[in-house]
């Protein structure tokens, strides 16, 4: 019988990791013959922690908080999505010994949200919050499908002005800190009502409608919201987005920052990149504002892991069964 093969996740902490369950369903659905383990490792013992698993037979690594951008130095080798990403989630010990660092992040959430969420990306104006290495992660893939509008908003303006200018190359992606998001919408809002002071001019003289009704629809006391935004019923993108990605860390300290309300609407899907065995701050904010939905980020979770374990097995495990084992 051949020798079990080693892999492992690393981070800091690790003890709440879900990637052991994950990968103990791929090994027995695909019968491949691994064990996986997780490795506590303090940023400090990072160096020591890598090089001793891999000395003593370690294949591979998945690699968590907060170790993502540092693992990068220990690396020989980097994938492209890896470098464009800055980080590194997926280790695979090469054929000569060599380190290459990869990063399925990115294709793990594009997998759940098309294929388990059925969303349409390419056709969707999506918002990411948050320019740490989260938002990295994902944004060179979700710039790579050219959605209608990609926007990312951060609480400090010049790292999601640093990243739009990095993936200029790979498609356009629009900077806001949240104070312009809001901005954004009351510029809308005021564009909207003048285009419908102006479609006063085109009333037919046979409709049943007196500019009067117009001018109340302009002044937005018909539908306005919360934030002052008016709803409109005709075609024109609004404030709200079609998919909100919250990539921020602020949920670990059980915070949501001061999103505005404006950027979620009935029909906007939110999805939380953190994930938890209770309801993420952010999802309970999302459902507050009255999304259509809001998703934590075990899918991608899931996702991910699935690629990890392709890379290094030359398998695709199916994900049904665990996806049914966590919580969605
Ligand atoms: P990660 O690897 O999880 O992305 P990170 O690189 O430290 O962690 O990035 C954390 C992200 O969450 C940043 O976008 C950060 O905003 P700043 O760039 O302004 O620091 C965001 N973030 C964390 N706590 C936040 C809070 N309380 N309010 C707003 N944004 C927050």
């Amino acid at each position: 019988m051949p020798e079990v093969e080693k892999y492992a996740v690393i981070g800091h902490p690790i003890a709440h990791s879900k990637s052991p369950v994950i990968h103990k369903v791929f090994a027995e659905q695909t019968g491949e013959n691994i064990s996986y383990e997780a490795i506590d490792a303090p940023p400090e013992e990072l160096h020591n922690a890598v090089t001793r698993f891999i000395t003593l037979g370690g294949r591979g690594l998945n690699v968590t908080v907060p170790h993502k951008q540092a693992i990068i130095d220990l690396m020989d080798t980097l994938t492209e999505r890896a470098e464009i990403a800055g980080a590194v989630n997926t280790v695979i010990k090469l054929e000569d010994g060599s380190l290459c660092g990869d990063n399925t992040d990115g294709i793990g959430l594009i997998i759940d949200l098309q294929d388990n969420l059925g969303l349409d990306l390419e056709n969707m104006r999506i918002l990411v919050l948050g320019a740490g290495g989260a938002a990295r992660g994902i944004l060179a893939t979700l710039a790579e499908l050219r959605p209608e509008e990609l926007v990312i908003a951060n609480r400090t303006l010049d790292k999601a002005l640093d990243i739009v200018d990095e993936f200029a190359d790979i498609g356009r992606i629009k900077a806001r800190s949240f104070e312009e998001l809001a901005e954004d919408a009351s510029e809308m809002a005021d564009a909207d009502a003048d285009d419908d002071i102006d479609d006063i001019d085109d009333i037919d003289e046979d409709d049943d409608y007196s500019a009067d009704d117009y001018i109340a629809d302009a002044s937005g006391s018909d539908d306005e919201d919360d934030n002052g935004y008016e709803g409109d019923d005709d075609n024109e993108p609004g404030p709200a987005f079609d998919l909100v990605i919250n990539a921020t860390s602020a949920g670990l300290e059980g915070k949501v920052p001061p999103f505005p309300a404006c950027i979620i609407g009935p029909d906007t899907v939110c999805y939380d990149l953190s994930y938890s065995m209770r309801e993420t701050p952010f999802v309970t904010w999302a459902k507050a504002q009255g999304c259509a939905a809001a998703h934590q980020g075990w899918g991608m979770l899931i996702e991910q892991a699935a690629e990890s374990f392709n890379i290094w097995r030359d398998i695709r495990p199916d994900t049904t069964d665990v996806r049914k084992q966590l919580p969605s």
